[in-house]
């Protein structure tokens, strides 16, 4: 089977590792990809937002199937687009329809989405410009810290947890008023919950579903959670708090109802569905849905998922996904990212990149290039060094053993991924 894979950073990589394990591939693109795809298969340069591009690519080269890693082009249509052309519609497309993706790509869908089908989040209320006192009436309400999300994709800057009752009705007026163009001319006001996250993910063919291992991903720049948030320092999988007991409520409570209700309202979805969820007192409640995997979660799930993934996306393709099973790696696997000096603030790129990683360690290129034949950076995050250990401890130690052997200028990586747990 040819492939086609669309994105370019370490959750692609780790796709297409897991992709090119496969005894079904005969042949991985990767569009655009990046230095350490194109070590497991062939880069393509075409942007994951040009379906014309990706279209001709598929025709010329009679690609058999596409597997979307970001979600842009699923927010902007690319299954529909595929399902819509003459030519294409043969060609199954991993990931869920532009309905279907506004489970990420609009929070007060989502929001709704869930409340409709009884699904525990928190409680919540939207308002656009026109409504901004009503609004703040809605925050005098809630009590401290109040959270406010732009509704549409900010690249995951749209939400601000914010202390006090006046700083949080300043912020939302300025939401309002455009901070985030038109993303935030609706903002959703939510009540806080407390707890520890988790992120779980299922693959569903529209009607079944599989529940792959779960994770847990370090947001903050700094060691004990401080700092600015970034695109994600590191994961770990799996998570102790998600015994079986957990899980089983997070499939009758979560996961089978949304894809039992996504179903129920006709809205096309094949592909992953990734849960951001709270742990509060025991009862797991929705953060937020994505329509893809996560980064750099995907970085330690690929390690844990036993199966052959291309026989799990056939199964998706065909509707026939009960008949596959994953089992999930007894071993724990730990991420650490290396970033750039700087982020998530500025920082410069196209530092030359030498060394590698200990034995043992899973290197994904996140934001890498080659330059004259030399690998150099080319984003805030740049390579995540993933291991496995017989515990969490023992595999986070190899990993960053690992990232320790990897040297570039201004190199900063977290020492403390999974450590809290
Ligand atoms: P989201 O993009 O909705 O996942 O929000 C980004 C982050 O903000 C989440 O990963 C949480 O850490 C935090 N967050 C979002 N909503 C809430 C909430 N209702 N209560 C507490 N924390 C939240
Ligand atoms: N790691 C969180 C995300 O991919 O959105």
């Amino acid at each position: 089977m040819k492939i086609l894979l669309l994105g370019s950073g370490g959750r692609e990589h780790a796709l297409a590792w897991k992709i090119a394990q496969s005894p079904k591939t005969t042949k991985l693109y990767i569009a655009p990809g990046n230095a350490g795809t194109a070590e497991v298969g062939e880069n393509v340069d075409i942007a994951v937002n040009d379906f014309d591009g990706i279209a001709q690519f598929v025709i010329d080269y009679e690609v058999d199937m596409v597997v979307v890693g970001p979600e842009d082009p699923l927010v902007h249509g690319i299954a529909n687009y595929f399902a819509a052309h003459d030519l294409l519609k043969g060609v199954p497309v991993i990931g869920p329809t532009r309905e279907g993706a506004q489970l990420e790509g609009s929070k007060d869908f989502a929001k709704h989405f869930m409340q409709r089908h009884g699904i525990p989040t928190a409680a919540y209320a939207t308002f656009d410009g026109t409504q901004a006192d009503e609004a703040c009436r809605y925050l005098e309400t809630l009590s401290a810290p109040y959270v406010l999300k732009a509704d549409g994709l900010c690249a995951g800057k749209g939400v601000l947890i914010v202390p006090t009752l006046d700083e949080a009705k300043a912020q939302l007026r300025d939401m309002l008023g455009g901070r985030f163009g038109t993303a935030s001319a609706r903002v959703v006001i939510e009540e806080y919950m407390s707890g520890i996250e988790c992120s779980v993910f299922a693959l569903t063919d529209g009607r079944h579903y599989l529940i792959l291992p779960e994770a847990k991903d370090y947001k903050r720049i700094g060691e004990g959670d401080t700092g600015p948030n970034t695109g994600g320092m590191g994961s770990v999988s799996p998570v102790p708090f998600a015994t079986p007991e957990w899980m089983q409520k997070v499939e009758d409570e979560i996961v089978r109802p949304t894809v039992e209700g996504l179903a129920a309202e006709g809205i096309g979805y094949k592909g992953f569905i990734f849960f951001g969820l709270m742990n509060c007192d025991g009862q797991p409640r929705v953060v937020e849905y994505n329509c893809r995997m996560g980064d750099p979660e995907t970085e330690t799930v690929m390690l844990r998922l036993d199966a052959d993934i291309v026989e799990l996306f056939e199964g998706v393709a065909a509707g026939t996904l009960d008949r596959c099973s994953v089992k999930a790696d007894p071993r724990a696997a730990v991420c650490v990212m290396c970033v750039s000096g700087g982020y998530p603030g500025s920082y410069e790129k196209g530092k030359e990149i030498t060394g590698t990683a200990a034995d043992g360690c899973i290197v994904f290129h996140a934001g890498t290039a080659l330059h004259d034949g030399h690998l150099v950076t080319a984003g805030g995050r740049v390579i995540a060094v993933s291991s496995y250990g017989t515990t969490r401890a023992e595999a986070l130690e190899r990993a960053m053993r690992g990232a320790e052997g990897i040297s570039f200028e201004g190199k900063y990586f977290r020492r403390d991924i999974g450590s809290d747990l």
